[in-house]
């Protein structure tokens, strides 16, 4: 797309988003200006209105998660929007379609780039706004619960953090598709959001023990599958909560990238062990994860079985105090970041 084009297109030549100065405290979100990205062949430009807010954003301004190479400094792993340039090659969208995306980086700004097999469309009954909430968390753990895990209907899942983003699309994903679902969250009152939400048993982590009340949820022979976001000293319990033929699914190491563990157990019991980020995953990996979700999870949308969890919206420029609010962890669900003049 030349300049010219992008002008006649009423595309302007710059654009307000959100860097990142220096790592650092909420504080280091600092608004700035930047060219509009140019879509390159197989990518489409995205007017943004509305991008998700997720827990490795945190992580990407503290420097604990540097962009992959190639992918836009700025945060921001998903943005829906409407299509306003498309790059060579691309033939499944065209000018003005609504879509949401997932990024590689680039989503806190009022335009981003994304590889075109990496769109969705709006799924049915939803605003482009909430669409906005959808990529990150329903890509992570289609691919981690469902593909690596191998969950399957009639099994039991553990899945900690119950009311994050990705805990709430566990919940639903599993109620959709007929697996029975424990979360872990850390309070009652989280708990109790996490049950309206779909969750058959909660775990408040603080007060009870874990891998004692997947036993027992389980007559006693653990749950099919974990998905952990916490490792360290989860791992050891994690896997004393899995049945025989467990899979255990890392995707965060929010307490420690260690663990001990005992070899013999995976032997005795045939534990399955993996785990996998997103974000650095090849496009046609996410292209293939994409199709997936189109045919066997969005339709779950119109069917009334999904639906977003939205917890709060922020301006653009209010980015510091929606990683605050994410920091001070009351939030249940998705924190989305809207640009443009708010009311
Ligand atoms: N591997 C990947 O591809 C991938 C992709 C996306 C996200 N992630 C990871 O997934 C995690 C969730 O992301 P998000 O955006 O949904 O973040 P989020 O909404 O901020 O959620 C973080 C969650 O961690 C839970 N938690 C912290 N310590 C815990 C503990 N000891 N036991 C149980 N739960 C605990 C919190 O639960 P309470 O508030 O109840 O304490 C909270 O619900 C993050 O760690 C993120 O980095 C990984």
């Amino acid at each position: 797309m030349t300049a010219a084009k992008a002008r006649e297109a009423g595309i302007p030549g710059d654009m307000a988003a959100i860097g990142i100065a220096g790592e650092g405290g909420p504080e280091a979100l600092r608004p700035l200006r930047r060219p509009v990205p140019r879509p390159g062949p197989g990518e489409v430009l995205i007017r943004v209105a509305a991008a998700g807010v997720n827990r490795p954003d945190v992580m990407q301004r503290k420097g604990l998660y540097p962009p992959p190479p190639g992918a836009s400094n700025l945060p921001g792993l998903e943005v829906s929007g409407t299509i306003v340039a498309l790059g060579e090659g691309v033939t499944r969208w065209r000018e003005g379609d609504e879509v949401c995306a997932l990024l590689a980086g680039g989503g806190y700004a009022e335009y981003a780039v994304a590889p075109a097999g990496q769109c969705l469309p709006v799924p049915a009954g939803l605003t482009l706004e909430e669409a906005a909430s959808l990529p990150e968390t329903y890509f992570t753990v289609w691919s981690n619960l469902f593909e690596r895990g191998q969950a399957v209907p009639g099994e039991w899942a553990l899945v900690h953090g119950g009311t994050s983003g990705i805990g709430t699309t566990a919940i639903q994903l599993c109620r959709a598709f007929g697996v029975r679902i424990a979360v872990t969250c850390g309070s009652d009152e989280k708990c109790r959001v996490a049950r309206e939400i779909g969750a058959d048993a909660t775990i408040n982590y603080r007060t009870e023990d874990f891998v004692e009340r997947a036993r027992a949820l389980t007559d006693g022979r653990g749950v099919d599958v974990v998905l952990d976001m916490v490792g360290g000293d989860y791992l050891p319990r994690n896997l004393a909560a899995l049945a025989p033929d467990g899979r255990h699914v890392s995707i965060a190491i929010q307490r420690g990238n260690k663990a001990e563990i005992r070899i013999f157990d995976i032997m005795a019991r045939r534990l399955t062990l993996t785990g996998s980020t997103l974000r650095a995953r090849p496009a046609a990996f996410k292209a293939a994860l994409a199709q997936s979700l189109e045919a066997k999870v969005w339709p779950q949308f119109a069917a009334g079985k999904l639906r977003p969890i939205i917890d709060s919206r922020f301006a653009l420029d209010d980015a510091p105090e929606a990683h605050r609010r994410m920091e001070e962890g009351r939030h249940v669900g998705k924190i989305l970041l809207i640009p443009g003049p708010t009311d």
